[in-house]
């Protein structure tokens, strides 16, 4: 059986940077909300791992609640469509929301969240995301916190999957391309265990 680590092209950001910048972003969400109780609201699911570590960096009183919104099938294309699979548990009238996602892509899912949650009345809203890839961007926005910018290579690791796995790889890793293609990677090999999941 083919071990997740054999999918992966390389390490683009390891264990230790993600570690040292999320204690950087954590540290400066800090002083900047100092007071303000926060809500930070993670969007599912790759968020989930970010916003662990993300919050145990930070030193101030906050919130954390989930909305799940669905942009992408399996493939890695985005379809453009963007559903709310969960809303939001509290009210957000009067509150200052920090939106944290893992990757902003097109950036057609957080236009959508900024929106939805823009006429709930927060007193603020702001984004905060782990990875930003600016080249595939298709709507024009403004990021408040951004871990770091990548280039526009099929990434996972750390929350981020394909076909749902490799969340849990402990680094940002570029998938191999013969993984999402299925396409054999050499003449007489069959493609790839993965893209049978997808069926
Ligand atoms: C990813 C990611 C963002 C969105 C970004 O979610 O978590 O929410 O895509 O893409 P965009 O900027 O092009 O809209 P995905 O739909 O893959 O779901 P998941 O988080 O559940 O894996």
């Amino acid at each position: 059986m083919r071990s997740l680590e054999q999918d992966v092209a390389k390490v683009l950001i390891s264990r230790e940077e993600l570690e040292r910048r999320i204690a950087e972003l954590g540290a400066q969400i800090s002083t900047d909300y100092d007071g303000h109780n926060p809500l930070l609201v993670c969007v599912l699911k790759g968020g989930y791992m970010f916003l662990a570590d993300l919050t145990r960096a930070l030193t101030i009183r906050h919130g954390i609640d989930f909305m799940a919104i669905s942009s992408y099938g399996a493939s890695t294309e985005t379809s453009g469509v963007v559903r709310l699979l969960k809303d939001l548990d509290y009210d957000i009238t009067g509150r200052h929301v920090l939106i944290v996602e893992d990757i902003i892509d097109t950036g057609r899912t957080i236009s959508y969240l900024l929106e939805n949650l823009r006429v709930r009345g927060p007193a603020s809203l702001r984004v905060c995301t782990l990875l930003n890839k600016p080249s595939r961007r298709e709507v024009p926005l403004h990021i408040d916190y951004v871990g770091f910018e990548i280039p526009n290579e099929f990434v996972i690791g750390y929350g981020l999957d394909y076909a749902e796995a490799y969340r849990n790889m402990p680094f940002i890793g570029v998938l191999k391309s013969e993984v999402y293609s299925c396409q054999p990677a050499e003449e007489n090999q069959r493609p790839h265990d993965r893209c049978y999941l997808e069926s």
